[in-house]
């Protein structure tokens, strides 16, 4: 054994090890399956040319970028672990399945080529030459020479007439295509990370007939699905570090915002006392089904950390903040107030109607956790689909489809 060869399994063992954990400290679990398989796979080569300690990081390795944007990578081993958890949870394991990989790198392929076993199969598409070409070299050097590997745009059918039992998808959209519905079997399931409100969750969404229901989510980001399923999201400037980020039409004067942050800072608290285990990007998602038919424009605030250590915003996730911009005031969700290992939640507001404005964040906070902390579902249905037949919550209308985010309270309905 080549001491290279050493070296890679015991940063595979360590790296494991650092999920494993990081999984605990967020209430999950890393399946047993999923953790025997990435103890199993040697990630190092599908990232050649990279040293050995960064294939073993928990980061993602960019592959390929167009100007500043990251247009490829190899995923980062915790998204990756996480979404394979919520499929395996889903399907009651993935033995045996077939899967669909929607983004290649060859890792991820490689992981599912392990756990659904000699009966499975796997197919991974993407929509890039040099990525498929670069997967499939890397597939073939560490010896998974059963994954079929096809260069097209899944936005349409990848194998027309086949459907799979699983179709995971590795970057991120804005919308559900047909083709990944129709792909799906009948109780079958799509792990996808779809933007919502400019927030980006990993969705378990369970097909039933025509309908997609989500059954888990997690928090994730990913490069930006391209080719005819593209929808453009951008960030505009508000101040050094702090950026707006939003969906294509939004359109926000960033000067006017900018402005608005050099008035003096308003703040409510909502005065509770939280556990540190609270599911923050719940709320955060709750905050822009209510928020966003009160005020002109809902947006995600974030900010580098020289932006936050000098204390020109200090939002409560530097990495998407919900905010609003209403009537000449702008405001966000803050950092949190911590006292005796428990939080309260508040919210900043600048600008002519600053108090009312974080007053009413705040309120909105309130009723969630009188509500008991819901967690969101989301419902995906046929564009088509009338509004009588929609679930009752928070419509957002998208290209082919109609998504319905509800929150159920703890012991009630929607
Ligand atoms: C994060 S990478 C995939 C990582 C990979 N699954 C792994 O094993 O780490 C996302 C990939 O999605 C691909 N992609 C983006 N839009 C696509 C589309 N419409 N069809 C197929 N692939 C697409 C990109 O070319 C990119 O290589």
């Amino acid at each position: 054994m080549s001491i290279g060869t050493l070296g890679s399994e015991s940063l595979r063992r360590e790296m494991v090890d650092r999920l494993a954990a990081d999984h605990a400290a967020k209430g999950l679990t890393l399946r047993p399956d999923v953790e025997a398989a990435m103890r199993v796979v040697p990630r190092h080569l599908y990232t050649p040319g990279v040293p050995l300690e960064e294939a073993y990081k928990d980061a993602a390795v960019i592959t390929k970028r167009r100007g500043e944007e990251t247009i490829s990578s190899v995923s980062a081993p915790f998204l990756i672990a996480e979404m394979l958890g919520q499929a395996a949870d889903a399907l009651d394991g993935l033995e045996g399945r077939h899967v669909l990989e929607i983004g290649s790198g060859g890792y991820n392929a490689s992981l599912l080529r392990e756990l659904v076993g000699p009966v499975g199969s796997v197919t991974t598409v993407d929509i890039d030459p040099e990525v498929t070409d670069r997967a499939a070299t890397c597939l073939a050097a560490a010896g998974y020479n059963d994954v079929t590997v096809v260069c097209a745009d899944a936005e349409q059918p990848v194998e027309p007439g086949r459907r799979y039992d699983l179709i995971i998808v590795t970057a991120g959209t804005w919308d559900i295509p047909p083709a990944w519905r129709d792909q799906v079997t009948d109780n079958g399931v799509l792990v996808v990370p779809l933007r919502t409100f400019g927030m980006t969750r990993s969705w378990t969404l369970r097909r039933s007939g025509n309908r997609l229901d989500s059954v888990s989510d997690r928090q994730c980001g990913f490069v930006p699905v391209q080719g005819a399923g593209a929808h453009q999201m951008r960030y505009v400037d508000i101040a050094d570090g702090v950026h707006l980020r939003l969906d294509e039409g939004q359109q926000v004067d960033p000067a006017a915002v900018a402005s608005l942050l050099n008035q003096p800072r308003q703040e409510a608290w909502a005065g509770l006392s939280l556990p540190p285990r609270t599911v923050l990007a719940d709320l955060d998602l709750w905050l822009a089904t209510r928020l966003r038919p009160e005020v002109c424009e809902f947006v995600v605030l974030t900010a580098q950390e020289e932006a936050v250590t000098s204390g020109i915003v200090a939002p409560a996730w530097r990495f998407g903040t919900p905010a609003t911009i209403d009537h000449g005031t702008f405001s966000y969700r803050s950092a949190l107030r911590w006292t005796d290992r428990k939080f309260d939640l508040g919210a900043y507001a600048h600008g002519s109607a600053a108090t009312a404005a974080a007053g009413r964040m705040v309120e909105h906070m309130r009723t969630w956790v009188d509500a008991g902390s819901p967690s969101p579902a989301l419902h995906v249905l046929p564009a088509a689909t009338p509004d009588g037949d929609l679930p009752d919550g928070a419509v957002l209308d998208k290209r082919h489809s109609r998504t319905v985010l509800t929150f159920t309270p703890q012991g009630g309905t929607p």
